[in-house]
């Protein structure tokens, strides 16, 4: 068992950054003996009143002004980055240089070239550096996953993958970080990360794009008159700017494997408030999942009974990944989410850096994130030549 406190800080006190700081605190409370204890050091935010109000409510040493002081502080061992886009590189970078293991939030990077920089730093970093996937911890996902790695949708034949929001369909939300990037920072990069992750997770990896199509509903947003929390509404101005990038991705990919994946992402799906969800099919076999039923999925084959074939909603409990000893109350049916999601990551992250004998799976790397923003910009592409094929790099890790 470790026993050296491990002192942690949370870089961005907004909508994400308040699951990481949550996270942390539950735990050792959740998981026991194992795990390093865990010191709740800084959380940092240019807005200092909302990281005050973050490092009080969940029980933070200390509320500080800018990322550059968590840097500054030799004290502090490790990182969650749960900021803007943009800011993942530099920040990244700095905590590498001073030794601290970082957990960076999805997509990897603002831009391709961030993203290469920072897999660059990764190797030969000599402390833990992960990418925050939280839906790899999602029981039912990881229970499908296992499914397919035991063969039992025999070959697969089509992966139908979406992940649908509704947060970018009033016209009143202000222009945010999210709404000012190029093509590929929009919905793409903001949900779609997560569905293509997700699909390689089960599927393996992705080895061409094509047929893409990107399009903005809602082109010129109200310039907000002060902070903005996540997708929350705040006060704007009468002036507006443009939006740089997406609301709605559509796009087809063919696998390593050659299976058939087509996707669609939209943050302006009318009534999807935080819909990720996809059907996969076999030759024996189909399994789906829908993340507002997140305890759940459904499943078929060809062992069903036969009264009741045509499949079935599978409710996950313990015999599921990620269940048993990772829920306070640890019984078929209590459901899950989000929340156990980011706990589950956090644990995965606090596992790496103590070199635990029998840890969970890994985190994603960010060998991995750059994998996702390189088929990112692969849709990119396809999207600007009329849906042609274009090849993607191939991954130099697959976690
Ligand atoms: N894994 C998930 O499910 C998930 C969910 C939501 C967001 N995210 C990711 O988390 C990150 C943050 O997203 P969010 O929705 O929490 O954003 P947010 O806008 O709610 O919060 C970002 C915070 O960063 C702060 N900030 C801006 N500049 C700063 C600086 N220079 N120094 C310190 N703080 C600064 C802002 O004041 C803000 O409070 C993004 O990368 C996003 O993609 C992941």
């Amino acid at each position: 068992m470790t026993t050296s406190p491990l002192s942690v800080a949370v870089i961005g006190a907004g909508m994400a950054g308040r699951s990481h700081a949550a996270a942390y605190r539950q735990a050792n409370t959740v998981y026991g003996p194992g795990l390093p204890p865990v010191r709740l050091a800084a959380i940092a935010d240019a807005n200092l009143p909302l990281a005050e109000d973050a490092a009080r409510r969940y029980g933070y040493e200390r509320a500080l002004p800018s990322w550059e002081a968590v840097v500054d502080d030799p004290s502090i061992d490790a990182v969650s980055i749960v900021v803007g886009n943009d800011l993942h590189r530099p920040i990244a970078i700095a905590c590498i240089e001073a030794g601290k293991h970082v957990l960076c939030e999805k997509p990897l990077a603002g831009s391709l070239e961030d993203a290469r920089a920072m897999a660059a730093a990764e190797r030969g970093a000599g402390v833990v550096t992960a990418v925050g996937y939280t839906f790899r911890r999602n029981p039912a996902i990881a229970a499908i996953q296992r499914h397919v790695r035991d063969g039992e949708l025999g070959d697969l034949t089509l992966f139908q993958g979406r992940y649908w929001c509704d947060y970018a369909c009033s016209p009143a939300s202000p222009l945010s970080w999210r709404f000012t990037g190029g093509s590929g920072t929009g919905a793409l990069a903001d949900i779609g990360a997560h569905i293509l992750d997700t699909a390689q997770l089960i599927c393996g990896p992705i080895a061409s794009v094509s047929g893409a199509q990107l399009s903005t509903q809602i082109g010129m947003r109200p310039l907000p008159l002060g902070p903005v929390v996540g997708h929350n509404a705040a006060p704007v101005s009468d002036e507006h700017g443009e939006v740089g990038n997406e609301d709605t991705a559509i796009f087809s990919t063919r696998f390593r494997s050659g299976l058939a994946g087509s996707f669609s992402v939209s943050r302006t799906a009318f009534g999807m408030p935080n819909a990720l969800g996809f059907d996969l099919f076999g030759i024996a076999g189909r399994a789906g999942f829908d993340f507002h039923r997140p305890a759940e999925y459904f499943f078929d084959d060809r062992q069903a009974n036969p009264r009741t074939r045509g499949g079935r909603q599978v409710i996950v409990g313990p015999q599921a990944p990620y269940f048993a000893g990772g829920y306070p109350m640890e019984a078929p049916g209590v459901g899950g989410g989000t929340a156990e999601m980011f706990l589950y990551e956090i644990r995965a992250f606090l596992e790496q850096i103590a070199s635990l004998p029998d840890p969970l799976p890994q985190n994603a790397s960010f060998a991995d994130g750059l994998h996702t923003m390189e088929l990112i910009d692969a849709v990119v592409r396809s999207a600007g030549s009329g849906g042609a094929e274009v090849p993607v790099p191939e991954s130099t890790h697959q976690s």
